[in-house]
């Protein structure tokens, strides 16, 4: 049994983090940057911007493996640095000179909320030290670079907090920060939900009524010892989530599960099915915008559980063919190449969950937890499409999904607005502002930056009709020297407006 396993978990290392052998993504060197190191070299905070996911929406652990195990602790976290652009320079995907640390605050160990570490060795046929997953990962620690992205694979979260332990909280937020590795400069940080729930239930009312109930019913096969525990289902059973392949007679694992308790799509249709094993009734995984604001359910895009079944048995593997965005949106918001979602890339390098976050908690979510980073980078929760949260400018061209620009804050600033005259524009800070003041009286003339932030209120009293001239002196409201970038200025005076464009440059 021991070489068998050690064999097992050499694949666990091997496939895990790719997920069983998809070709890894290339990376065309105009996507990627290392920090520069110039004088000039923007490494201040807000320069950078910190993507950052889970790469499935929810990961299932058993909380107790004493008996038997289906999945162990074993999270992947994936994040993508992005150097904001300017005026000059469009955003750059960064894939060296950073160092990228993750940490769950308040969830800081893992021993003693399940017993996983004790029966690791029996299981996996490796002895971990406490609170290190089967990668070599802790709760705390680095994330690798991977082509054009980073990842920290096998993190062994599980869904208790230090303070509730006996509490479940299958949302779980990492802290991920990133630093410049020559300098220790922070550059950016961001806070992903690291998912996992032990909500597996097949001891629960109206199902099995023990665990010994389980390994009884089990078919009575070779090798098939119900006293000798614990068993891992994956070893008989391949399971390319874990990396194993199985012996040929025990078939998939999942094929396995959904065929023997496909009489579910009749007793428990819908959701409610398949939330009596994938959490579940209390966790509720699937959150995205699709489920949360359209209404679909796991069937809409999987199948029932005899599909789920049937499609292995006519060539379906597991875990690497799932169903794709493309298949219900079109190929214009489709993975390229018919590549998995959590793997394939769109706009500008940028990886699909990047943008949209992980499957089953797409943009916007229910947990206003997973909703954290779209909020933190553009102000709202929903795809990232704020062309200037990323350009720093609104850029001349296509954006995301070949789609123009809109819905920007420079066209709302600009509507219905008569010009006014900015000199000089380029200005390197300070610049006078000319415009037709419509009557007398008193109006408000102000600043904002290209994401729509009011930044600077320009004192004026009152006005007479005509020509109007005032100056600003390029700081912002905190006394600080506005940085390069698209600006407006706007005059309002009741309904009368005028506004206009300009840019700063260093
Ligand atoms: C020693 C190898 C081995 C292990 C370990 C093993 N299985 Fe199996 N399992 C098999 C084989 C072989 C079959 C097919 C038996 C047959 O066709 O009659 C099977 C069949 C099944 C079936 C289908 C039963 C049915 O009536 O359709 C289920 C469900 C199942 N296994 C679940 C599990 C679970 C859960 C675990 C872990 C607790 C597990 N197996 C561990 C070898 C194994
Ligand atoms: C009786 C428990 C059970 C029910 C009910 C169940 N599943 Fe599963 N499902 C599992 C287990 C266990 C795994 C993990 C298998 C593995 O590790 O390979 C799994 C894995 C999966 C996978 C990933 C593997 C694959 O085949 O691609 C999908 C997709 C899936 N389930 C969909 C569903 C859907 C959709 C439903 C409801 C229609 C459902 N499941 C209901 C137990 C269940
Ligand atoms: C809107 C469509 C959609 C719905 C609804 C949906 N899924 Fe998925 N699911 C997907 C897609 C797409 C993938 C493949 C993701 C990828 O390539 O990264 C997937 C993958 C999976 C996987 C494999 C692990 C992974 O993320 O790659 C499991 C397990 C799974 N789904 C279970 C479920 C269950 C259970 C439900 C309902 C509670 C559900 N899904 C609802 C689209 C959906
Ligand atoms: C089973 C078909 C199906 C699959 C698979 C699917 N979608 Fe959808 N999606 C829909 C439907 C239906 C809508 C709702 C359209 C509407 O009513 O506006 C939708 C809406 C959306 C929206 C817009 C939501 C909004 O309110 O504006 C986004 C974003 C989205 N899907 C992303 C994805 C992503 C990302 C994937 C792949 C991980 C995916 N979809 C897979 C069917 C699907
Ligand atoms: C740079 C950010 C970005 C990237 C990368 C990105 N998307 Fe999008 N995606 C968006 C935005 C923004 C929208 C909303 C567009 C709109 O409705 O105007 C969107 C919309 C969608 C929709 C919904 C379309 C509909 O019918 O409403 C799907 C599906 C989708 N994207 C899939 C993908 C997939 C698959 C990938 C990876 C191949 C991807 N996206 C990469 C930003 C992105
Ligand atoms: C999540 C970040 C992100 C968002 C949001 C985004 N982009 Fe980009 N965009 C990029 C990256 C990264 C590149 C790749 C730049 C390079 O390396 O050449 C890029 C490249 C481009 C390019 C080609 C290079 C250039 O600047 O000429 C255009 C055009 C562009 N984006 C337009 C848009 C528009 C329009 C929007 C808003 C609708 C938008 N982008 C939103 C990240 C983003």
């Amino acid at each position: 049994m021991q070489p068998r396993i050690v064999t097992m978990t050499t694949a666990v290392l091997v496939l895990a983090g790719t997920l069983a052998g998809a070709p890894a993504p290339v990376l065309s060197p105009r996507l990627s940057a290392s920090i520069p190191q110039t004088s000039s070299g923007g490494t201040a905070l807000g320069d950078y911007l910190l993507l950052s996911w889970n790469d499935l929406g929810m990961h299932c652990m058993n909380q107790y493996h004493a008996d038997f195990s289906i999945l162990p602790p074993y999270n992947n976290i994936h994040a993508q640095l992005l150097r904001r652009g300017d005026v000059l320079n469009p955003p750059r995907l960064v894939t060296s000179g950073a160092t990228l640390n993750y940490s769950f605050p308040g969830n800081t160990y893992s021993v003693g909320k399940t017993d996983f570490w004790t029966y690791a060795p029996a299981l996996f046929g490796v002895t971990l030290p406490d609170n290190i997953g089967l990668t070599g990962k802790g709760l705390t620690g680095t994330l690798d670079p991977a082509s054009g992205h980073y990842v920290a694979a096998g993190v062994p979260i599980t869904p208790f907090t230090d303070v509730q332990p006996g509490v479940e909280d299958g949302y779980q937020q990492a802290l991920i920060i990133a630093h410049d590795s020559t300098t220790g400069t922070e550059l950016a940080r961001s806070n992903p939900v690291v998912p996992v729930s032990v909500e597996i239930s097949c001891v629960s009312s109206g199902c099995h009524s023990s665990v010994n109930a389980i390994l009884n019913a089990h078919p009575k096969v070779t090798g098939f010892d119900a006293t000798k525990r614990p068993i891992l289902c994956a070893k008989c059973h391949a399971d390319p989530a874990l990396g194993t392949t199985g012996n040929g007679e025990a078939n998939y694992f999942s094929f396995r599960m959904h065929d023997a308790h496909k009489f579910i799509d009749q007793e428990v249709p819908g959701i409610e099915g398949c939330y009596k094993c994938h959490p579940g009734s209390h966790t509720q995984c699937l959150r995205g915008v699709m489920a949360n604001q359209h209404g679909l359910i796991c069937q809409n895009c999987h199948g029932n559980m005899a599909n789920v079944s049937s499609t292995i048995e006519t060539g379906r593997v597991p875990w690497v063919n799932e169903p794709s965005c493309a298949g219900c949106h079109t190929a214009r918001f489709g993975e390229p190449n018919g590549g998995l979602y959590k793997l394939s890339r769109g706009h500008g390098g940028v990886m699909c969950e990047g943008c949209h976050n992980s499957t089953h908690a797409e943009w916007p979510s229910r947990e206003y937890r997973d909703n954290a980073n779209a909020i933190a980078i553009q102000g709202t929760a929903a795809p990232l499409g704020n062309c200037v949260s990323c350009h720093g400018v609104v850029p001349a061209g296509l954006g995301p999904h070949d789609l123009p620009a809109t819905g920007v804050p420079g066209q709302e600033i600009l509507a219905g607005a008569r010009p006014m005259v900015i000199s000089p524009n380029p200005t390197r800070g300070a610049c006078t502002i000319r415009f037709q003041a419509k009557s007398a009286g008193t109006g408000t003339l102000l600043v904002f930056d290209a994401q729509g932030r009011t930044i600077r209120l320009i004192e004026m009293g009152a006005v007479k009709p005509g020509t109007v001239q005032a100056a600003w002196d390029g700081s912002d409201g905190h006394g600080g020297k506005a940085s390069p970038g698209v600006y407006f200025a706007r005059w309002q005076q009741g309904d009368s407006r005028a506004a206009a464009k300009f840019v700063i440059v260093r």
